[in-house]
């Protein structure tokens, strides 16, 4: 056999400690896929003290000095599993400069900063690779970056954050509202003991990001996605979307086509959405992913399975770990990023869907007129009405053909100045369907 591979391994927690396990388990057949055998250089930790089970790894492995491992000669790959921004952007910007391969689940650091790996692994020669950062074990950036370089990816739609899609799915089954839906995802393990970048769209719009940078040959960043949470959502909403013959998912979606003036520009949003049953989506329950993708020769395609754990998440990375050891030893690196397209990122006000307006308002003649009014003054055309009573009020649920989102702002903040409207009780974007 050859020179072994040494990797670095920095972070051993829920990941890691499958990463580790994996190496351990499958090391006969890893040795003989990549032609050498992984050997583990380090483990970088936070706490030396903390228990890890039993993992089967030396003990003297770990470290809490991750630059130092990620320096020394014997490292070849680096596998970043610790997340976050700071340091790990230092650990591998230092790594690619220095040659070695890197691979990362760090979605976070990839939508924040990824020009500076991509710049960072094109001046090193060293190749960058990160499956596991969206969708966990679904094997879906390779798919993207390299099965369908051929052809032209026109929108990308998918559930991509597990936490969120456990909750909606539980309000969709029990007639739960968000709060106690998320409980029970804390209660099963499914959320974080702190869900904000979870259930406020951060996580799901930091994969929308690496999405559409790999789909439309363009550097897209978080700052770029337009995002909202699922917070907001009601069981009512649920209901209305029930009564539509929908249901609610956190949607991230990446598009492009011509802008308002003609040039061809992209679109990457995460927000709830009402879509119905009959979507490939809607049927995507618990804390699975699935991403829907549409391009001008392939058609429809649909990638579906795990997107977060620890198990799932390391099949990613070792899978990548494979690519790049057999990469090293054949001497070659991977296509570099891809961004000459850099199309401009368009606006969320010219993003064109329908909606679905849910209204508290007064029961009394001419209520209809005015608010139909309004959306008529915006140009924004009523699909359907639905009204049901409450002894002076009423609530009034409207669904709207298509329309760019900055006319229905619009109308909504003018609704809001009507003195017959009593609230606005929900804005729901509705995707899919005609
Ligand atoms: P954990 O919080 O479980 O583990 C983080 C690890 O990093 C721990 O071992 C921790 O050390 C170590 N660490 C933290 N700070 C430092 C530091 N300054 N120096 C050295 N080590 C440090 O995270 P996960 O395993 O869940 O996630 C890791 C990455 O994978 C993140 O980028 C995440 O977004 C991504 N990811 C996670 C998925 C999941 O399902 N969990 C799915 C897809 C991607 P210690 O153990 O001592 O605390
Ligand atoms: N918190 C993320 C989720 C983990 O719920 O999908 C996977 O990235």
């Amino acid at each position: 056999m050859t020179t072994p591979v040494r990797l670095a391994l920095l972070g051993c927690g829920t990941v890691g400690q499958e990463v580790v396990r994996l190496l351990h388990e499958q090391a006969t057949d890893l040795a003989a896929r990549i032609g050498a055998p992984v050997e583990l250089a380090g483990i970088a930790v936070r706490r030396l003290g903390r228990d890890r089970g039993d993992l089967p790894v030396d003990p003297a492995l770990f470290t809490t000095d991750a630059l130092g491992l990620v320096k020394r000669d014997d490292v070849d790959v680096v596998v970043e599993v610790v997340g976050g921004i700071e340091p790990a952007r230092t650990w591998l910007v230092e790594a690619l400069r220095a040659g070695k391969s890197v691979v990362t689940a760090n979605k976070a650091l990839l939508a924040e900063d990824g020009a500076a790996l991509h710049d960072a692994a094109a001046e090193g020669g060293a190749d960058l690779y990160y499956e596991a950062s969206v969708a966990g074990a679904i094997p879906l950036l390779r798919p993207l970056r390299e099965s369908l370089h051929g052809d032209t990816i026109t929108r990308v739609t998918g559930i991509v954050n597990g936490t969120t899609n456990f909750i909606l799915s539980a309000m969709d089954a029990t007639g739960a509202g968000f709060a106690e839906a998320l409980e029970e995802a804390t209660e099963l393990g499914y959320a974080e003991a702190d869900p904000t970048a979870d259930v406020e769209g951060f996580d799901a719009a930091a994969k929308a990001a690496i999405l559409a940078s790999l789909a439309f040959h363009t550097r897209v960043g978080a700052a770029d996605v337009y995002r909202e949470g699922i917070t907001e959502v009601t069981a009512a909403d649920m209901a209305s979307a029930k009564g539509m013959g929908c249901t609610i998912k956190l949607l991230c979606i990446a598009s492009r086509g011509p802008d308002s003036t003609g040039t061809e520009s992209i679109s990457v949003r995460v927000h709830p959405a009402m879509i119905p049953l009959s979507h490939p989506l809607a049927s995507v329950g618990d804390a699975f992913n699935a991403v829907f993708v549409e391009a001008e020769a392939a058609g429809q395609l649909m990638f579906y399975g795990r997107g977060a754990g620890g198990a799932p998440t390391a099949s990613a990375v070792l899978g990548d770990v494979v690519a790049v050891s057999r990469n090293r030893l054949a001497r070659v690196r991977q296509a570099s990023e891809s961004a000459y397209a850099d199309l401009p990122i368009r606006p969320m006000g010219e993003a064109v869907t329908r909606y679905h307006v849910s209204l508290d308002v007064a029961d009394r003649a001419g209520v209809l007129a005015a608010v139909a009014g309004v959306f008529a003054r915006h140009d924004v055309s009523i699909a359907t009405v639905r009204q049901s009573g409450r002894n002076d009020d009423a609530t009034l649920v409207i669904v709207t053909h298509m329309a760019p989102d900055a006319a229905l702002a619009a109308t909504v903040e003018e609704l809001r100045r009507l003195d017959i409207v009593r609230s606005i009780a929900s804005v729901l974007r509705v995707e899919g369907g005609s």
